[in-house]
């Protein structure tokens, strides 16, 4: 039998969206239609590997427990990422906005910068940002850095604080930049305590407002995609109030946030779009505020 039956053996078309809502109500993950076998293959897995026959037996050990709710979760995520998964972000960062970020916070006392990347997976975007960081801003070791590192995923930050990674992970990291930010161990490439000192990972759910600070930047790339339209206005409205005036946001590629009633500039550098945050002299000057809308 298959899902469009209603039926997914051993699952009920009702108890798949009883548990389609508890996910989607407590982490803002939506599974719509094009989704739809993904989410079904993943809890009957975990229906198999928690020796259940039915549905309802899941549906009340995840009610329970917060335990088995997590282990739903996990296999639930899509945490898929690499190292400057998109160059032209990365770019970005180092050509226009860390200069400009310099250029405002250069006479600071001290000078910090505060990053956070929401939605961190196993910590490549992270420490992505920090290699950019210590490679292009000038004597960025005179600065604190402070790259906060979320995700609702414990496995996953797990792999992120222990910072080895091999294969295709590291495939758009240079051979340059392997032999100065890297250390050769078994299994792979481990992150050199010069980077892992200004990241700081923490579990964390977008779907709850924790107060994180003001922040200069916020990466929060191939996240949103998974949330309803509800659920992203908020985020992004979020965001906005947490970031500096003239700070930035990144979104992944396919994430506009073209239509939301949020007050971004949104400037388009090659391949890629930025949202900056406008001062409040900006905002007073409606033209500024378009950058980039053409
Ligand atoms: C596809 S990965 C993106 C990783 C990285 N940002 C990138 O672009 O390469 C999406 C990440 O968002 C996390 N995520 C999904 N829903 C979340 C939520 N409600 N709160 C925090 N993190 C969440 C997932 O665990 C996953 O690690």
């Amino acid at each position: 039998m298959t899902e469009r039956q209603g039926h997914v053996q051993g699952l009920s078309e009702h108890e798949l969206s009883e548990i389609r809502m508890l996910i989607e109500e407590r982490t803002g993950i939506c599974f719509d239609e094009s989704r739809e076998r993904f989410f079904s293959t993943r809890v009957l897995e975990q229906l198999r590997v928690k020796g259940m026959e039915r549905g309802t037996d899941l549906l009340r050990a995840i009610r329970k427990s917060n335990i088995e709710y997590e282990a739903l979760l996990e296999r639930l995520l899509t945490q898929e990422t690499s190292f400057f998964r998109y160059p032209a972000v990365y770019e970005a960062f180092e050509k226009r906005v860390l200069p400009e970020l310099h250029a405002k916070k250069f006479w600071k006392n001290p000078r910090t910068l505060r990053i956070w990347s929401a939605g961190c997976s196993t910590g490549e975007e992270p420490y992505s940002i920090a290699i950019t960081i210590a490679d292009s801003l000038s004597f960025a070791d005179a600065w604190n850095v402070d790259i906060l590192a979320t995700d609702v995923g414990r496995h996953a930050l797990k792999q992120a604080e222990r910072g080895v990674y091999s294969g295709r992970s590291i495939a758009s990291v240079s051979e340059k930049q392997l032999s100065a930010h890297f250390a050769e161990v078994s299994g792979g490439y481990h992150v050199k305590p010069r980077l892992r000192k200004m990241v700081s990972f923490a579990q964390m759910n977008l779907a709850s407002a924790v107060y994180v600070g003001r922040m200069d930047m916020i990466f929060c790339m191939n996240v949103l995609i998974y949330f309803s339209e509800e659920r992203r206005r908020a985020l992004v409205q979020r965001f906005f109030d947490t970031l500096e005036p003239g700070g930035y946001l990144f979104l992944g590629h396919s994430e506009s946030i073209s239509k939301m009633p949020v007050k971004f500039q949104a400037i388009v550098l090659n391949d890629c779009i930025l949202y900056r945050k406008p001062t409040a002299e900006e905002l007073q000057k409606p033209e500024l505020v378009a950058e980039g809308r053409a």
